[in-house]
């Protein structure tokens, strides 16, 4: 149950009385209501928007030292979240990301972290120097996606690494998989250590049972939550929601000073703040309404020839805890098609744009702004997909074995900063790579900045090369040069 009343706007509302009182702008920005703006863009957007395109002052309140409007809507979202404070973030989940790895290590300390991290994790851990030590996520070859880390894998790292000063787990991944976080927080809570969460994919998680369970409701100390994704606020707005246990809130706000603008866009707070009231107050029953959408398109899709949409029959398998079924991932191998052409095919033919793909899957995103006929429309274009490839191209096999993760030299900083050059693949071997190496499927790292370049691994890349599969992360978009550090 809330504590406040969480129909309440505050920032919206400081905005509407702005407009309202009709002020006269003598700050910036210096398109002045859209006045002093090009109609190209104005007549397109139209001038509501541009009158709330406002700039810090009193009656709107300040991100950096809120203590007005600002400071209440953070309050409401965290009552709405179960937490102690929620930060406002205008640069994303990566933004919020980069604050919380800052907040918990220091330069050399280590963090443990899954390897299928995004890569703000990783630019987090270059800003702040730490060290992270790597858990294997576990991989369903099926679909070659990779799945959350057990608490075993949790539990087994700590145990090698006591010293680590947090932990670091993605719930639920970008296909909607979750791990057992409850479980999670309860070993690493027994090392005495925070537990901070890329909840990129969870904003809705904890307003309705049938999605797992979120991070603040697990009793982890920290979660980055994209709310522009999946509820209903801009893109960009984010919250971090934070637990005044083992984090000093008051530091999390000077990081989040240190990373943020001082020009924050107030009409993107304004939708977080409206959408935080949204799920706060009619979350259930939307979602619902969602997930039932994508329950019946699951359904669908399973019925056609050809394509297979994973739901409850993967729980229990290795790193599948839970599931958030609003995630509609089509597998479309048995159609011979790799989800990069489904996703073209899709997007040319039929106008339907997906959230992402990858060899085998394409990925569609469902929310409450779905709707029957949205559903309907991907459903017959599937249908017809599916008839016209269904039997004529070859099954695509499944994903190979990826090497194990390699020995670390250097920092990912250090190998950032440190002297590099190109050399031919094969001339790496046992060098420091200051690069990444990334297989697709299933999307995880085969080799981190900082990390030994092996024979294992070189090997790995031809096979996949060979196999027509993809590798990626070098500079070099062929992937034949990878950079490493010049050590002296
Ligand atoms: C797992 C994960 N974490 C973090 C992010 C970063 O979120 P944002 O785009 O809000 O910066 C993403 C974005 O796709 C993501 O998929």
């Amino acid at each position: 149950m809330y504590k406040m009343d969480q129909s309440q706007t505050p920032i919206f509302d400081s905005l509407m009385e702005y407009v309202n009182r009709d002020t006269i702008p003598f700050h910036v920005p210096g398109h002045k209501k859209g006045v002093g703006m090009d109609s190209k863009f104005k007549d397109f957007v139209g001038t509501n928007v541009l009158s709330i395109d406002v700039t810090v002052f009193k009656l709107v309140d300040s991100l950096h030292h809120p203590t007005g409007p600002i400071k209440k809507a953070m309050e409401l979202a965290a009552d709405a979240y179960g937490s102690d404070m929620a930060f406002i973030s205008v640069n994303g989940t990566s933004g919020a990301i980069q604050a919380m790895i800052l907040a918990v290590v220091k330069a050399g300390e280590k963090i443990i972290v899954p390897r299928n991290v995004h890569k703000s994790v990783t630019s987090g851990i270059i800003l702040s120097g730490a060290t992270p030590v790597f858990m294997q996520p576990e991989i369903d070859k099926n679909v070659g996606i990779a799945h959350g880390v057990t608490p075993e894998t949790v539990e087994k790292t700590l145990k090698e690494n006591p010293d680590a000063k947090a932990v670091l787990i993605i719930n639920p991944t970008y296909y909607g998989v979750a791990a057992d976080i409850k479980k999670i927080a309860e070993i690493v809570h027994s090392y005495n250590i925070p537990l901070i969460v890329d909840e990129a994919h969870g904003p809705h998680l904890g307003f309705i049972d049938e999605l797992p369970m979120s991070a603040m409701q697990a009793g982890a100390d920290m979660c980055a939550q994209s709310t522009h994704k999946i509820i209903g606020s801009m893109t960009q707005s984010s919250f971090l929601q934070v637990r005044g246990e083992r984090i000093d809130i008051n530091r999390v706000q000077q990081i989040m000073n240190l990373l943020q603008t001082t020009s924050p866009s107030y009409v993107l707070m304004a939708s977080l703040d409206v959408a935080r009231m949204q799920v706060a107050t009619k979350g259930k029953e939307l979602l619902n309404y969602a997930i039932s959408l994508a329950n019946y398109a699951r359904e669908e899709i399973n019925k056609i020839p050809g394509l297979y949409c994973f739901g409850k029959d993967i729980l229990g398998n290795p790193g599948v805890y839970a599931l958030d079924p609003t995630k509609i991932t089509i597998t479309c191998k048995g159609l011979g098609l790799t989800g990069y052409e489904l996703d073209q095919i899709l997007a040319n033919d039929y106008h339907i744009q997906v959230e992402m793909s990858d060899l085998y899957n394409v990925l569609a995103v469902g929310s409450f702004g779905d709707t029957k006929e949205s559903i309907g429309k991907l459903i017959e274009a599937l249908k017809e997909i599916s008839k016209k490839y269904y039997g004529t191209k070859p099954v695509i096999g499944e994903a190979i074995d990826i090497p194990s993760i390699p020995k670390r030299v250097l920092t990912p900083r250090e190998a950032f900063y440190g002297k590099t050059k190109c050399v031919k693949l094969d001339d790496s071997i046992g060098k420091v790579s200051a690069e990444f190496l990334l297989a697709y499927p299933p999307g995880i790292p085969i080799v981190c900045p900082g990390e030994i370049i092996t024979h294992e691994i070189i090997d790995y890349v031809k096979v996949l090369k060979e196999a027509n599969l993809y590798v990626q992360g070098t500079e070099d978009p062929e992937v034949e040069t990878i950079k490493v550090v010049e050590i002296d």
